[in-house]
């Protein structure tokens, strides 16, 4: 009988004598793979490979590949075979070998190396892939064992290479059946167990799911190793494989209880049985148990497997111990589980502990709340109360909802995801406040004992230091895991750290099962070297050594503009005058920003003239040089310093040719010819004799000039011009622009003393006072007036009211003339008015505007203006 450890390497053996490199499992976090939470079988780690992003290095590979799915977490204990974590082994042409390989091997090492009998085997085949259904009954699969299945279509994702697929089941015999009529290959029950998957990877899918022919033909296969170990064992389900029958057996002895005496217990033995797998070895990638991501799936697996241990009727800590006899059985094949065991122990312990803790008050609370929806007869539990218990007592919302659902109930998740949300809002604030705390007396202290941190990234862009030490939020730990926000000190480093205006290295640090990006670096007061990182995978410990890489790229991008900054500094000497003297400045891969003195604006002339010395000294492609001297010897060499800067007795020389001479710690290009096109954008004032030059150099010149080409070019393309003569042409359109405005203003008002004219003749008379009241047509209040004054001076006394629409709103004027015309006031007039479209107002008693809100009932409230006087009038 073969034991899970040998079907494993018997399984490496065999693809590696027929050419296949065997590589170690990939980490369960997807490498560089925002469309994977986690690695969900062999083929993940491939995918560039079959998308041809980087080229296979070799053509073929075989793997056991850890991975995790949780689509099916409640199937899982209740049917032989479905497990969150599991290994899988599989075989992989990268455009090399296709189905005609592919087939027969699998077919030759089922029969003829695990020795599965044939009559106990079938097959099935995407239904239009004939030339599979050719290929298997070569191999010598009898067709009636060969059926078509439409789901024979593989993808890891919603995106990504895909393709049709083929498997081979084994029929475990009609005991293991449901019995029911029509159970046979596809049911959903025990007795057909598919143990292999071949993927023939032939297409890449969009997000719109569009398929595209991949560059290659590939093979992808999966065969779960619990699966195959249960099947060639001769057991009942993958749980009473050697894989699994160790951990089961403790825990049932931890619970006191015996396995295969109730199907109840069983259940709780497998659940926890999978999921201490699963935990160990997320954990071990450096997963830690969090409320985002893969973080949340962890602790979700973590906390069911309490919970259902707490059913078997645990109820002390049990996980560590579990973890004890996993890593004792799979050390060997997956040394992370060695590796990395304070780190797994720390967290498996802290959350057990605080789930612990409050599972029981949890678990009440929850039974209260069950028993009050019952009594009023509803079914669904409250978003809030289902986030009260996953933020009081840290029960994920799956786990209530599954609790809940063994009494015929549910939670309201859409008001649980609302909480949640504005949950997080609240949390992000004070984990800004957090972030400041992390420059702790510890991190201080540490950073004293370790003294300065040699820098060589004046020579080199990487090394292998050792971690000195690493702290989390301003403590020092032992290791850090994925998502955590570290600082790392280590042995040496080729990070710049920020200083003389020139921003830090970014880059990575990393171990063969582990990296953290270095977002920013900084030096203490000691000189030691602060490496503000975040693990983005596996876990990180002090004491090993490291590769360490800056991105190099932006390093460059940086030097060009630091160097291009010392070539502005004696331009401007030389154009404005030697009083000119360097006030700040800030370095990074985008631009260059110079602050110094001068007194006033530079003219375009003179800008002009520094811009051409910086670019003819780039391309006299100076020699550029750094060299270490005593203060006095730089200061008598004519070094150009900062002004009120303290410096060192020894300090380092940057010399390009004869060009420039300035004392300086940043890193440079070896020749001025480097830093290609210097670009000024801009020159301001930043305070009394103070100004500020910014500038871009090298590759970001050219984006700069790209831009601008672009936007000629469209606006050349709107003139239908060629691109030298937008100017002239654009001139041109502002002028007719100027003498259009001047004519249609012309315009508008002939046309207002038309209107104005029109309305002269349509007074009417109320109780013997004048009235002209109207809808016009006017854009504003201004225009408005202006029509109710031209009124105005024609008619000697009367009463004007005029409104207008205009987007969406009213305007309204009235005048008074002369002044207390039998006792009418023009701001109590207007308010009425108004009032009518939704709106209100005032004024003086000869003139006053308002506004409304109703368009359309502008008509209603100039017809009521004669009844509105009236009442005025008899009062
Ligand atoms: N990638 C295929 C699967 O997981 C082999 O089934």
């Amino acid at each position: 009988m073969y034991s899970g450890n040998e079907l494993r390497d018997m399984f490496l053996k065999y693809f590696e004598a027929k050419g296949h490199k065997i590589l170690p499992s990939a980490s369960l976090i997807p490498k560089d793979d925002p469309t994977l939470l986690l690695t969900v079988a062999g083929m993940v780690p491939f995918k560039p490979y079959f998308q041809r992003r980087v080229e296979p290095p070799f053509p073929r590979a075989t793997t056991a590949q850890k991975c995790v799915r949780t689509p099916d977490l409640e199937e899982v204990g209740k049917t032989a075979r479905h497990h969150t974590y599991f290994e899988m082994l599989g075989n992989f042409s990268f455009g090399d070998y296709f189905k005609t390989d592919a087939i027969p091997w699998a077919w030759e090492y089922v029969t003829k190396v695990l020795k599965i009998p044939v009559k106990k085997l079938w097959v099935t085949i995407y239904p239009e892939d004939e030339e599979a259904k050719t290929i298997w009954e070569k191999a010598g699969v009898r067709s009636e064992r060969i059926v078509g299945d439409p789901e024979n279509f593989w993808a890891a994702g919603p995106t990504g290479p895909c393709g049709p697929c083929s498997e081979i089941y084994v029929d475990l015999g009609e005991a293991r059946g449901c019995s029911k009529p029509g159970c046979a290959i596809g049911c959903d029950c025990d007795r057909f167990l598919e143990i292999w998957n071949l993927v023939f990877m032939q297409f890449n899918r969009d997000e719109a799911g569009v398929l595209t022919p991949l560059p290659k033909q590939n093979i992808d296969t999966g065969m779960g190793l619990e699966r195959i170990a249960s099947v060639m064992q001769g057991v009942e389900t993958n749980f009473d494989t050697d894989l699994f029958r160790p951990i089961i057996d403790h825990v049932a002895n931890l619970a006191g209880v015996n396995y295969k005496d109730n199907a109840k217990s069983d259940l709780a033995l497998k659940v926890v049985s999978d999921h201490v797998r699963a935990v160990s070895f997320m954990l071990s990638d450096g997963i830690r148990p969090n409320n985002e991501g893969r973080g949340y799936v962890l602790r979700r697996i973590l906390r069911r497997a309490i919970r259902y241990a707490k059913l078997l009727g645990i109820d002390k800590p049990f996980l560590e111990s579990a973890f004890r006899i996993i890593q004792r059985d799979y050390a060997h094949s997956y040394p992370e589980l060695k590796e990395n065991e304070n780190f797994i122990i720390s967290h498996i312990n802290l959350e057990e502990k605080n789930f612990q803790a409050t599972l029981d008050q949890g678990t009440q609370l929850l039974q209260e709340k069950v028993k009050e929806l019952i009594k009023k007869g509803e079914t669904v539990l409250a978003g809030a109360d289902a986030f009260y218990l996953y933020e009081t007592y840290g029960f994920p919302v799956e786990l209530t909802d599954e609790m809940l659902a063994e009494q015929g109930l549910s939670v309201d998740m859409e008001a649980f995801q609302k909480a949640a949300e504005e949950h997080r809002l609240r949390a992000k604030e004070q984990s800004q406040q957090m972030r400041a705390a992390a420059e702790s007396p510890e991190l201080t202290e540490k950073a004293k004992s370790l003294g300065v941190t040699p820098f060589i990234g004046y020579e080199k862009v990487s090394a292998t230091p050792r971690i000195e030490a690493i702290f989390v939020n301003g403590q020092e730990v032992s290791d850090a895991g994925e998502g955590e926000e570290v600082v790392i000190f280590l042995s040496e480093t080729p990070f710049y750290a920020e200083s003389g205006g020139q921003v830090s290295d970014v880059g990575v640090i990393k171990t063969p099962r582990a990296e953290a990006r270095v977002l920013e670096v900084k030096k203490g007061v000691t000189g030691t070297f602060y490496h503000r990182a975040e693990v983005r995978g596996g876990v990180l410990h002090v004491g090993e050594s490291v590769e360490v890489q800056i991105d190099n790229a932006e390093r460059l991008a940086t030097t060009r503009h630091h160097s291009a900054t010392h070539l502005l500094q004696t331009a401007l000497r030389s154009v404005l005058g030697e009083h000119v003297q360097q006030a700040g400045s800030l370095v990074t891969p985008e631009r260059l920003r110079f602050d110094f003195t001068h007194f006033s604006q530079l003219t375009p002339a003179e800008l002009k003239a520094v811009e051409g010395l910086i670019n003819e000294a780039v391309l006299k492609n100076m020699p550029v040089k750094a060299t270490e001297m005593s203060l006095t010897e730089a200061k008598e060499s004519g070094a150009t310093a900062l002004f009120g800067e303290k410096y060192g007795d020894i300090v380092r020389v940057v010399t390009m040719g004869s060009f420039s001479r300035e004392l300086c710690g940043g890193t440079h290009v070896s020749s001025t010819g480097e830093i290609g096109l210097v670009k000024l954008l801009s020159e301001g004032g930043i305070g009394a004799g103070l100004r500020r030059i910014e500038a871009v150099a090298g590759l970001e010149s050219l984006i700069y000039f790209r831009s601008l080409d672009e936007q000629v070019m469209e606006v050349a393309q709107n003139l239908k011009a060629q691109p030298l003569e937008i100017g002239k042409r654009v001139n041109g359109l502002v002028a007719q622009v100027k003498d259009l405005e001047r004519e249609i203003a012309q315009l508008q008002a002939k046309l207002a003393k038309n209107e104005v004219n029109g309305l002269l003749s349509k007074v009417a008379e109320v109780e013997g006072i004048q009235v002209i009241a109207a809808k016009v047509q006017a854009s504003d209040m201004d225009g408005l007036r202006q029509m109710a004054d031209l009124i105005r001076d024609k008619m000697k006394s009367g009463v004007i009211v005029l409104g207008a629409a205009s987007e969406g709103k009213v305007n309204f004027v009235t005048t008074v003339t002369p002044t207390g015309l039998s006792g009418l006031h023009a701001g109590q007039i207007i308010k009425e008015v108004a009032k009518i479209t939704g709106g209100g107002g005032g004024g003086r008693p000869d003139m006053a505007q308002a506004g409304g809100k109703d368009p359309s009932k502008l008509g209603e409230a100039i017809d009521r203006v004669p009844t509105l006087l009236r009442g005025f009038l008899k009062k």
